[in-house]
């Protein structure tokens, strides 16, 4: 098949957490099944000039009209070492900025000119499909559709296969109405079957309303989508399109995160050989300077600093966990308000709670080869990284009971299950993963944990079947 993913994020070109990753996995592990993957993202002035982005030469000429001035540009074409194409859009200089987002209104632009753009390379490059991953990417099922609703087009019976991908639905690409117009599309969708959402502009709304399919990142967090408490209020579309909203789990790169081969790491281990992982232990704790506690004690948590990852719950149980005898590796970057409760922690118990801020992979993967436990006490988790790389590196997750942890870990094989989300159930759970880990059992937990598939080979399968069904099925017949 020729497959197209659009998206704002491609690991390691264009990254700001676990979208960028789950993109680049992806599409890599599609491209290994034999399959044409196209990977289309705009041309930021930070990937251009990425020490990894690979050589670029001038390709499809890009035309945007419509309203006000005619958008103009093109794309450039260049292959991933993964074998994957990589398109990067130039357009009259809407992503000449530092960074990936703006973060206030000039971002409707932006991504909407992505979306357009990404629906005319889907038929320049004759795709089978466009995958569009999350809100940025959202407006190209719905410019497909539009061109659709022309019976001559619906005739030619070209239009790709459209899915929608859900990464985080928290982030749905609300703008004003006044932004509407950027879009070009015909007035009728302006309304609530359209892309109109309480009087504004909603891009989310556009891939779930007119994509031929719906894939969450896992099969819990497709149902909570359909509810209130995690729709993002978009729960009543959701559940109006349950029939075409399915969860494939995603996977990790199992090449790179090997604690056979990592060269981060202090020591290299395996299943059958994990003598390395003491010494990374005892590494990890030499560079954080944290002292030494009893077995099954030493719990980390990496990821960005924010409410969705559940840090303040955490920072609220801290004291308890020292009390117990834990120490803490904490590493992360984000919202200033938890890193200063965090530091707090850390002066108050020297020794036995260490912060470091920052987004320092080398670090976050020693972590994952020394520490015993891994804290993941996120409030919602579409499908979450942290976890597979911990079981891979043989460090048990401990995690609240929601999305895609459910998915991932099997409590008491796996990892471990909390809910609810507050400092005395974590308090519990990590007293539960520090008994099983001192105990007799504890060889064959960590043999069970590294030996879990968390490769991209199944997610890759489930993928691939689902866009074959998906793309036999006509598109006359398809809304
Ligand atoms: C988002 C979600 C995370 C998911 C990732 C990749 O970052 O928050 O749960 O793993 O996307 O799909």
């Amino acid at each position: 098949m020729r497959i197209l993913f659009l998206a704002s994020e491609l690991a390691p070109l264009a990254q700001t957490g676990g979208l960028g990753e789950a993109v680049a996995g992806l599409a890599a592990a599609l491209a290994r099944l034999g399959h044409d993957v196209f990977c289309a993202l705009p041309g930021y002035r930070d990937l251009l000039r990425h020490p990894e982005c690979p050589a670029l030469a001038p390709a499809e000429a890009v035309e945007l009209r419509g309203v006000g001035k005619v958008l103009r540009g093109r794309w450039l074409a260049g292959r991933l070492p993964t074998g994957v194409e990589l398109r990067a859009l130039e357009l009259s200089g809407l992503y000449d900025g530092p960074g990936l987002y703006a973060g206030d209104a000039s971002d409707a632009r932006r991504f909407i000119a992505l979306g357009r753009a990404g629906a005319q390379l889907a038929s320049h490059l004759n795709s089978d499909v466009l995958v569009a991953h999350d809100w940025h990417a959202a407006l190209a099922p719905c410019v497909l559709r539009a061109q659709q609703a022309d019976a001559a087009t619906r005739a030619r019976n070209t239009a790709p296969t459209t899915v929608q991908v859900v990464h985080n639905g928290a982030y749905s690409g609300r703008f004003g109405a006044d932004q509407f117009a950027h879009t070009a599309l015909p007035s009728e969708f302006f309304g609530p079957n359209g892309v109109e959402f309480y009087g504004g502009l909603c891009l989310l709304k556009a891939g779930l309303l007119f994509s031929d399919r719906i894939v969450a990142v896992s099969p819990t967090y497709a149902r909570e989508l359909c509810t209130s408490e995690f729709g993002g209020g978009l729960d009543g579309v959701y559940r109006a399109r349950a029939d075409r909203l399915v969860g494939i789990r995603n996977g990790i790169d199992t090449q790179s995160y090997a604690p056979e081969t990592d060269a981060a790491l202090a020591a290299r281990f395996s299943v059958t050989d994990t003598a390395g992982r003491a010494r990374c232990r005892t590494a990890l704790l030499d560079e954080l300077e944290l002292a030494n506690p009893p077995a099954g004690r030493l719990i980390a948590s990496v990821g960005r600093l924010a409410s969705q990852k559940g840090w303040d719950v955490l920072a609220d149980a801290l004291d308890g966990l020292v009390a117990g005898g834990a120490a803490l590796a904490l590493l992360g970057e984000g919202d200033p308000q938890i890193a200063a409760s965090l530091e707090d922690a850390a002066v108050r118990h020297p020794g036995r709670v260490r912060l470091v801020r920052g987004w320092d992979p080398a670090l976050s993967r020693r972590i994952y080869a020394g520490a015993d436990a891994l804290l993941v006490p996120s409030r919602f988790e579409p499908c979450g990284l942290v976890q597979l790389l911990a079981q891979r590196y043989g460090c048990l997750p401990v995690a609240n009971r929601v999305g895609g942890l459910v998915d991932t870990i099997v409590d008491g094989e796996t990892g471990l299950l909390f809910a609810p989300l507050e400092p005395d159930a974590l308090i519990g759970a990590a007293e539960r993963a520090a008994g099983l880990l001192a105990g007799p059992g504890a060889a064959e937990l960590r043999d069970q944990l590294m030996k879990q598939d968390v490769s991209w080979t199944d997610p890759a399968r489930r993928w691939i079947s689902l866009l074959e069904e998906a793309a036999r099925v006509a598109p006359s017949a398809r809304a």
